[in-house]
C-alpha cells in the first residue's frame, strides 16, 4: 500500500493507517489514535456479548460496521477476542461481519488490515468477512438484521440511527459515538434543540453528565418511534466525544414506559445545583434551594446512564482499560444506583455563596454523617451527586454553612 500509511500499534494489534497531527475528514483514510479508548470499549463489549451468545446458543450472528474507515475497530474486536471467536466458530455458529465505508481507499485499506494470519485462521473456521462500499444509510437496510452495530461518524450519529435501530435483532446491541458535544452541553443551544430536542438554557459545569442524559433520551425516542424499547448498558464521555452502548428490544409496551420516565431537570444558573426532576405540569418552586436564584429548565432527559449489572461485568475487566476509565466506570456504577440523582457543583456553589471553597470530599463526608449517601459524579471531579429526597437540602445547607 502507498506511502500515505504508517505501520501502527493499538491495543493488541498492528495495522496501517495515515497519521495526522490533527485527524480530519481530509485524511485519505480517517484514523484518530485518541479514540483508542472507544475501540477498547467495543472490544470489551463484544467480549461480553460473545459470552452471552454462547449461553444463548445462537446459531447465526451478524455484526455491522457501517463506517469502518481503516478497519481498526473490526481488527481489534476479532484479534483481541480471538479464542472466543474460534470457540464459537468451532461450535458451527455462522458468523458474518460486514465492513463498510463510502470511501474507496478506506475499504481497500480495511481489506489489507484485515488479512492477518489470525483472521485467516478464523476465516478457515467459517468466519464470513464481507466488504462493501455503500452509503451507510443504505448499507444498514440492505444486508439483513444485526446482533451488533457500531456507529462512529464525524459529528452527529443522527443520519444512521433510524436504520441501525430498525435493523437490530431483539436484544441486539448498538454502540453510538457522537462528537458534536457542543449541541448537548449548552454551548450551541439551538443545535441542541434542533438535533437532539434538548433544551439547555445555559452551560452547567456538569455539562457532560447532562449531555449524556440528553443523548440517551434522544436514543430512547428514536427506538420508541420504531416500536422498540432499549436499555442503556453504558455511557461514557472522554474529551470531545460521548459513547452510549444500548440494547434494543422489540417491546412496544416497555417503550411507552421508557418515555414516561423522561423528566426535566431544574438547574440553578448561579450555583449550578441540579435540585429537582419534574414532569410537564408538575408544580415546583422556582427558587434554588442552595442560593435562591431562579432555576432554569433543562431537558428532557432520561434519568439513568447505565445498567448496574452490565457495568459490574465490565468493571471486572478494568485491567484492560486505561486506569482513569476504570475509575469513571466505578463512579458511573455508583451514580446509576441513585435514580434520579440531584447534584451540587462544589466549586461553583462555594463561589456563588461567597464561601471559602468547600472540597467535594469535605461535603461528601458532611452529608454522609447526616445519613445522605453522596457520590462523586462521573466525568466531573467537583460535582457531588445524591438522591433528591426529603430533607436533603436542609442538610446540604447546613454542610455549606448557609
Ligand atoms: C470517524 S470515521 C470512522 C472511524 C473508524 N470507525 C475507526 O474506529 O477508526 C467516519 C467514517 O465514515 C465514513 N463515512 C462518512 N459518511 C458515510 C456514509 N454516509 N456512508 C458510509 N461511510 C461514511 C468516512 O469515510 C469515515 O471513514
Ligand atoms: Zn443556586
Amino acid at each position: 500500500m502507498g506511502d500515505a500509511y504508517t505501520l501502527l500499534r493499538e491495543g493488541g494489534v498492528t495495522f496501517k493507517a495515515p497519521l495526522a497531527g490533527t485527524p480530519s475528514m481530509r485524511m485519505p483514510v480517517f484514523y484518530n489514535p485518541r479514540m483508542a479508548w472507544n475501540r477498547t470499549l467495543s472490544v470489551l463489549t463484544v467480549r461480553l456479548l460473545l459470552e452471552e451468545w454462547f449461553e444463548r446458543r445462537v446459531r447465526h450472528l451478524r455484526l455491522g460496521f457501517p463506517l469502518a474507515a481503516s478497519g481498526i475497530r473490526v481488527l481489534r474486536i476479532l484479534e483481541e477476542n480471538q479464542e472466543l471467536w474460534e470457540e464459537l466458530l468451532e461450535k458451527g455458529v455462522h458468523v458474518e461481519i460486514l465492513v463498510n465505508d463510502l470511501n474507496e481507499q478506506a475499504i481497500r485499506l480495511a481489506r489489507e488490515n484485515l488479512s492477518t494470519p489470525r483472521i485467516m485462521t478464523l476465516q478457515a473456521k467459517g468466519l464470513k468477512l464481507v466488504f462493501t462500499r455503500e452509503d451507510a444509510r443504505f448499507f444498514l437496510h440492505a444486508h439483513g438484521d444485526y446482533d451488533y452495530v457500531t456507529i462512529d461518524p464525524y459529528g452527529t450519529p443522527n443520519p444512521f440511527l433510524d436504520g441501525a435501530v430498525q435493523r437490530l435483532k431483539h436484544q441486539g446491541v448498538l454502540e453510538v459515538t457522537l462528537t458534536d458535544t457542543a449541541a448537548l452541553t449548552g454551548s450551541a443551544p439551538a443545535a441542541g434543540l434542533r438535533k437532539y430536542y434538548l433544551r439547555t438554557p445555559f452551560q452547567s459545569r456538569a455539562k457532560h453528565l447532562l449531555g449524556l442524559h440528553g443523548l440517551n433520551a434522544h436514543l430512547e425516542r428514536i427506538t420508541a418511534m420504531h416500536e422498540r424499547s432499549m436499555s442503556i448498558l453504558l455511557s461514557m464521555h472522554v474529551e470531545h466525544a460521548y459513547k452510549s452502548i444500548i440494547r434494543v428490544q422489540q417491546n412496544p409496551g416497555k417503550a411507552a414506559r421508557m418515555l414516561e420516565a423522561h423528566a426535566y431537570a431544574l438547574i440553578c444558573p448561579a450555583c449550578h445545583t441540579l435540585s429537582d426532576w419534574v414532569k410537564p405540569g408538575d408544580s415546583s418552586s422556582s427558587a434554588c434551594p442552595v442560593c435562591t436564584a431562579r432555576r432554569g429548565v433543562f431537558g428532557p432527559f432520561t434519568p439513568r446512564l447505565a445498567e448496574p449489572a452490565w457495568l459490574e461485568r465490565f468493571i471486572r475487566m478494568k485491567d484492560k482499560l486505561p486506569r482513569q476509565m476504570g475509575r469513571e466506570l466505578e463512579r458511573l456504577h455508583a451514580y446509576s444506583q441513585i435514580s434520579p440523582a440531584c447534584h451540587v457543583e462544589t466549586h461553583q456553589a462555594s463561589h456563588t455563596l461567597g464561601e471559602h471553597t468547600i472540597s467535594l470530599h469535605q461535603l461528601r463526608e458532611c452529608l454522609r454523617e447526616k445519613g445522605v449517601r453522596a457520590v462523586q459524579a462521573p466525568f466531573h471531579p467537583t460535582t457531588l451527586a445524591f438522591p433528591c429526597t426529603g430533607d436533603v437540602w436542609e442538610k446540604l445547607r447546613e454542610c455549606l454553612g448557609v
